[in-house]
């Protein structure tokens, strides 16, 4: 990122609100946020996020609670808002889609209302390569048709048309940057993933490692790729962290809307990603082939030029071997996560 954008996010014009920056791509964010020396508040309700991954000022809150989030806005007086707060699972989103538009929808209109309310009029937020559906075509560009398949993808789809209307309307500048699969941890091992249930390759099979799981289950094996199993495009979290601080430098300079696919726009097929595993961490890690699982797509890599061409990014840790070894290193230290 140019200097001068630093400088301009270092200005001390109010701190960043990061709402659900105790969770995992939260977490990482925030650290990035005030490595740079950019002030930050947390808002969180901890239903999933972990209080010991945030060292920046807290606040335990909640979208539901319209108060709450007014009693922030009006306290700390951001210059703008990072939102990471949502559920995200795209199984568990079929079984209870009200509590998918509850948390994501309703809560994200909340959070517009009173920003807008307190005048503070620029947001950076999670949206998913889950808001594409199936693809028609690979990789998967910004401008691919929107069809998602599950409620998940379509409360993120709400979510980025919400920020549109607002946008046109109010004026308030937004990037909705559409991750692939997150991944990894932070280098020094301090922070990670960890969640309860855990459902995600990377961490499960890890969890493999260090015997807390006799085996995984692969998810089908049938599927039109090499060796039968589903491909992603697992991109280092500091990496994601990175473009969120970027984008925000844009809309600070008044960009109004910024879109972007965050991947590597490589894939790596699951067998990959468990052999990658079982190299980093020395186990034999495994592993059987079960039924597929409902509402993977066999492919999803990123395409696209915006991140490279708008936010000045792109992935500095592609190789998948470096991306499983932070997240062992993580692992390693925090066997049971990190109430260890
Ligand atoms: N997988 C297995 N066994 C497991 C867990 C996962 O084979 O025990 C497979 C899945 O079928 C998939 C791949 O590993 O092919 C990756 O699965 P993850 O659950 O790690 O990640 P997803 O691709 O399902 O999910 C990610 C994000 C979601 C987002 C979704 C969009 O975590 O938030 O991509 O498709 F919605």
């Amino acid at each position: 990122m140019p200097a001068a954008d630093l400088e301009a996010l270092a200005h001390p014009s109010g701190p960043v609100l990061v709402v659900g920056g105790a969770g995992y791509i939260g977490s990482h964010t925030v650290r990035m946020l005030e490595g740079r020396g950019i002030p930050v508040v947390v808002f969180d309700n901890l239903s999933t996020g972990h209080r010991e991954a945030v060292t920046a000022p807290f606040v335990e809150g909640d979208l539901r609670d319209r108060e709450a989030i007014r009693g922030v806005l009006r306290e700390h007086a951001p210059r703008a808002v990072m939102h990471f707060a949502a559920k995200c699972y795209v199984g568990e989103s079929v079984h209870q889609p009200a509590v998918y538009y509850r948390e994501n929808v309703l809560n994200t209109w909340n959070l517009l209302e009173e920003m807008r309310a307190a005048e503070c009029s620029e947001i950076v937020f999670s949206s998913s390569c889950a808001t594409y559906g199936l693809p028609v075509k690979l990789p998967i560009t910004e401008d691919h048709p929107q069809d998602p398949i599950s409620p998940y993808g379509r409360t993120k789809l709400h979510m980025e048309h919400m920020m549109q209307d607002y946008s046109r309307a109010y004026g308030l500048g937004f990037s909705a940057l559409r991750y692939f699969n997150a991944a990894g941890a932070a280098g020094d091992g301090r922070l990670g993933e960890d969640h309860d249930p855990e459902t995600h390759l990377i961490p499960l099979a890890l969890q493999v490692a260090l015997g807390r799981r006799e085996e995984i289950a692969i998810f089908g094996d049938d599927y039109d790729t090499p060796d039968g199993t589903c491909i992603r495009d697992y991109i280092h979290i500091e990496d994601l962290a990175d473009a969120h601080l970027r984008a925000l430098a844009l809309i600070q300079r008044g960009e109004r809307q910024v879109i972007c696919n965050l991947g590597t726009g490589e894939g790596f097929s699951v067998q990959q990603v468990l052999e990658v595993a079982r190299r980093v961490t020395g186990h034999a890690i495994p592993a059987s082939a079960g039924p597929r699982r409902e509402g993977d797509p066999a492919r999803l890599v990123s395409g696209g030029a915006c991140a490279r061409n708008r936010l000045g990014w792109s992935p500095g840790r592609t190789d998948l071997e470096d991306i499983v070894g932070d997240a062992w290193g993580f692992h390693k230290s925090h066997p049971q996560g990190y109430g260890s």
